[in-house]
């Protein structure tokens, strides 16, 4: 049976919720069902829109039900999330919306729960009660622990950092230097009527208004590509140059990669990863900007597995993370990670960088980023890492006038950019 809208979005918020799936995988999966580009964006908006408001919801609903549904039953939770989030958060009318999502109820095979159903989300309609609460969850839609760790990092700015998180993300594109000048790019935007302004660094642009790819001029043929500002940065502060050996140590989905490689040809560019899928995006966004890197699966902890030539002038080391800076871009990482993540994702990290720390030549650059806001894994990381190696060195980052710090962490919403951290260290020459 085709599936509804409604029955599509409920079931990607189960595999998010009940299964552990990122929405980045289990969306487009639900997606394809569907042919129009409207419906595709109506689904989006449901399930991205309950993983942003996700605690509120669920005591909306669970007041209304006896007990929670369980077993085979339990999709129907998720079918209410996504009911009461219609009738919050978006400007369908109330009786489309229940009634749509009962008949998501009866296609998800639940006919005899089509009436509670109705009935729960009638009863949400007409009481409209205010959706918070006094505990910090519910007042801000983020689990206990990252506030707690949000306000112990930066006591003056956590509810801003929050606030931050909790908004819809900007588009920014990423100008191909090798095509065409920033400022050619936009003033063909422009011409589309599509306003864009110049980002903090070389090639950013943000849209004023986010937009399907296939509305920019010549993105096919790869005139540009959609990265965060904030992303940008790394290409520039590695500043690789023309003929170096040059390692981007976890490079899937190779955004940094192309960047790299469209800032200076002539790099001898490695990208490695570990995750075999994931380097299947490395080699589809090297072919759409017709660039060459040599793309290896393997660990990088363990480059001598892969890896028999000369040691590196730069690494880009773009760690596996919390990426608790992304949250406004994948607010489903919220319910995904577990406080318990962070000591083992601190681990991984410091193991892949001091091992990445071997292979670099003596006098060569490291530049260690995370889409983290966490400073476990970001200045405490690097702060214990320079403790235990002596022949490492903390370069000075500037990034514009008024930045010009040991190592930066951007805060989400700041200038526009995603939440991210960078170090660049320099390798002291033994002689
Ligand atoms: C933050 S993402 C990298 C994003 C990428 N640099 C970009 O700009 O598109 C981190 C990547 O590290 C990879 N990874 C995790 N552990 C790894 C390891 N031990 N060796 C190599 N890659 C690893 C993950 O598969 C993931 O693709």
């Amino acid at each position: 049976m085709r599936l509804n809208l409604r029955a599509l979005a409920a079931k990607a918020v189960f595999a998010v919720l009940e299964q552990g799936q990122s929405l980045s995988l289990a969306l487009p999966d639900v997606q394809q069902n569907v042919r129009s580009p409207k419906d595709k964006a109506l689904i989006a908006e449901l399930c991205y829109g309950v993983m942003r408001v996700l605690p509120q919801l669920d005591q909306c609903v669970s007041a209304c039900l006896s007990k929670p549904f369980k077993g085979k039953q339990r999709i129907i939770q998720q079918l209410l999330l996504v009911g009461c989030y219609q009738l919050y958060f978006t400007r369908i009318p109330p009786h489309a919306a229940i009634s749509e999502t009962a008949e998501a109820c009866r296609q998800l095979g639940q006919e005899n729960l089509v009436k509670v159903v109705n009935g729960v989300l009638r009863n949400i309609q007409r009481q409209q009660q205010p959706l918070s609460g006094e505990s910090p969850t519910l007042k801000y839609n983020f689990p206990a622990w990252i506030l707690k760790k949000l306000q112990a990092a930066y006591p003056n700015q956590w509810q801003q950092v929050v606030e931050n998180s909790q908004q819809r993300p900007p588009m920014w594109l990423r100008n191909n230097c090798q095509q065409q000048r920033r400022s050619d790019y936009l003033l063909q935007l422009s011409e589309q009527s599509i306003t864009a302004s110049p980002g903090s660094s070389d090639d950013a642009m943000l849209l004023e208004h986010p937009c399907d790819v296939t509305q920019l001029p010549g993105f096919e043929s790869g005139t540009v590509s959609v990265q965060d500002g904030a992303a940008q940065w790394a290409a520039q502060l590695l500043d690789a140059q023309a003929g170096e050996l040059v390692l981007d140590a976890c490079a899937a989905p190779g955004g940094k990669t192309c960047h790299i490689l469209e800032r200076t040809p002539g790099i001898n560019l490695v990208a490695v990863d570990n995750d075999s899928k994931r380097l299947m995006r490395v080699n589809q966004n090297l072919a759409r900007l017709q660039l060459d890197a040599r793309v290896i699966q393997g660990n990088a902890a363990a480059i001598h597995e892969w890896w028999h030539g000369d040691k590196f002038d730069r690494i880009l080391l773009d760690a596996p993370c919390s990426a608790t800076g992304v949250i406004r871009r994948h607010p489903d990482i919220k319910w995904l990670r577990k406080e318990a993540d962070i000591a083992e994702l601190t681990k991984v990290q410091a193991q892949i960088l001091d091992h990445c720390w071997q292979w670099l030549k003596p006098g060569g650059v490291l530049l260690y980023a995370t889409c983290s806001i966490l400073p476990e894994e970001n200045h405490q990381q690097i702060a214990a890492f320079l403790a235990r190696t002596a022949d490492a060195e903390l370069q000075v980052i500037t990034a514009s006038q008024e930045n010009c710090s040991s190592d930066w962490q951007i805060l989400p919403g700041q200038d526009n950019m995603d939440g991210f951290y960078y170090a660049k260290l320099l390798k002291r020459s033994t002689a």
